[in-house]
């Protein structure tokens, strides 16, 4: 069964065909990120009309490269939530519309599913039941994960998630956006002498707390970031910190669950020194840990094609209803 999946949940268009035997046959992404850099974060509206723009043509690049015809399609995987709704619907209605105009199902996929299962695209996928660490730009989630579709959340961010609180303290170290990645990349040339809080971990609980790392930043940065080495040395004890606490609530949930296999996927996943603690962590606790390869963290149409392959082969799919939900909590999900 080819699979076609199309992410455009928020500022990447993604393309891709799986195929349940053959696997990933291609995956093709644009960044908006050059865009939306003028404005210091996604503009949702600039958003909606470049996928506009881009995902026709990424869609017939895909079939191209990879030598198939429209006719070889037997399913479409699209991802309806959560996002920005904008975003959302260019995605949804040109899925729905192909499945309608090929005559083949179609599938709505949630995002942070398509997260989750990210690391089912590599050489030694994990069993279930496991824990996944989810954490992207939007949430930041501990899930004990029983099955496709069986989804326990233990844990979540009560105010940003992980990635808000990189992007928010980039910015405010005037490093722009994308936020993640250059915050990391500085915190590279840094050292973490100063000492920054665990959010929530001197309590029990799964749940997270990012807002005051941002603050404890903004507070440093005020009182005596005078040249560049000491903003380096402000975000190296901002992901120290970030990790830490990770790496905290991961083991916890690993010891409250008695399971010992972690799944840590989403656009931060991509960060070294994150995924360097929670490897640490992992060894010690004797648990195996799954990272999807650096370019699957972040958004891609390869995560949503998978996702919506499992569901199709289960034979479950959509009406003719063009779905986009901005928020859909993952414990809705129908088991596969
Ligand atoms: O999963 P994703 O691509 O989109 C969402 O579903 O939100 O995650 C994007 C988030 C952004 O907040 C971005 O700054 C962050 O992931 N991110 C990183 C890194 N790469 C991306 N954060 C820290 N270090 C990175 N290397
Ligand atoms: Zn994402």
């Amino acid at each position: 069964m080819y699979v076609l999946g199309i992410e455009t949940s928020c500022d990447e268009t993604g393309v891709a065909v799986y195929h349940d035997q053959k696997g990933l046959v291609i995956h093709l992404l644009y960044s908006q990120v050059e865009m939306h850099s003028d404005y210091g974060g996604v503009v949702p509206e600039l958003a909606s009309r470049d996928h506009i723009r881009k995902l026709v043509p990424l869609i017939k690049q895909s079939l191209r490269e990879s030598r198939l015809e429209s006719k070889d399609i037997n399913g479409i995987a699209y991802t309806a939530g959560p996002g920005l709704m904008g975003a959302l619907l260019v995605g949804a209605a040109t899925a729905r519309s192909l499945a309608w105009a090929w005559q083949i199902p179609a599938v709505a996929v949630h995002h942070m599913e398509g997260h989750l299962l990210a690391p089912m695209l590599e050489q030694d996928p994990p069993d279930f039941p496991f824990v996944a660490l989810l954490i992207s730009g939007g949430h930041t989630l501990l899930v004990w994960v029983q099955g496709i579709g069986r989804y326990e959340v233990l844990g979540e961010s009560l105010d940003d998630a992980a990635g808000e609180a990189f992007d928010k303290t980039a910015k405010m170290l005037g490093l722009g956006y994308p936020g993640g990645p250059r915050l990391a990349a500085l915190a590279e040339e840094g050292r973490p002498k100063i000492q920054f809080p665990r959010p929530m971990t001197d309590r029990p609980g799964l749940d997270f707390s990012f807002s005051g790392l941002k603050t404890h930043a903004l507070n440093a940065f005020h009182a005596g970031a005078k040249c560049e080495q000491d903003k380096a040395d402000i975000a190296a004890a901002f992901q120290e910190a970030v990790a830490d606490t990770l790496a905290i609530k991961c083991r916890r949930a690993l010891q409250q669950t008695g399971l010992n296999r972690l799944v840590v996927a989403g656009g931060v996943s991509a960060n070294r020194a994150i995924r360097g603690a929670l490897a640490v962590m992992a060894e010690k606790e004797k648990a195996r840990i799954y990272f999807p390869r650096t370019e699957f963290c972040t958004d891609n149409g390869a995560m949503i094609a998978y996702a919506g392959c499992q569901r199709l082969l289960a034979g479950q799919h959509q009406g003719l209803d063009i779905l986009a939900r901005p928020r859909w909590p993952m414990s809705d999900l129908a088991p596969v």
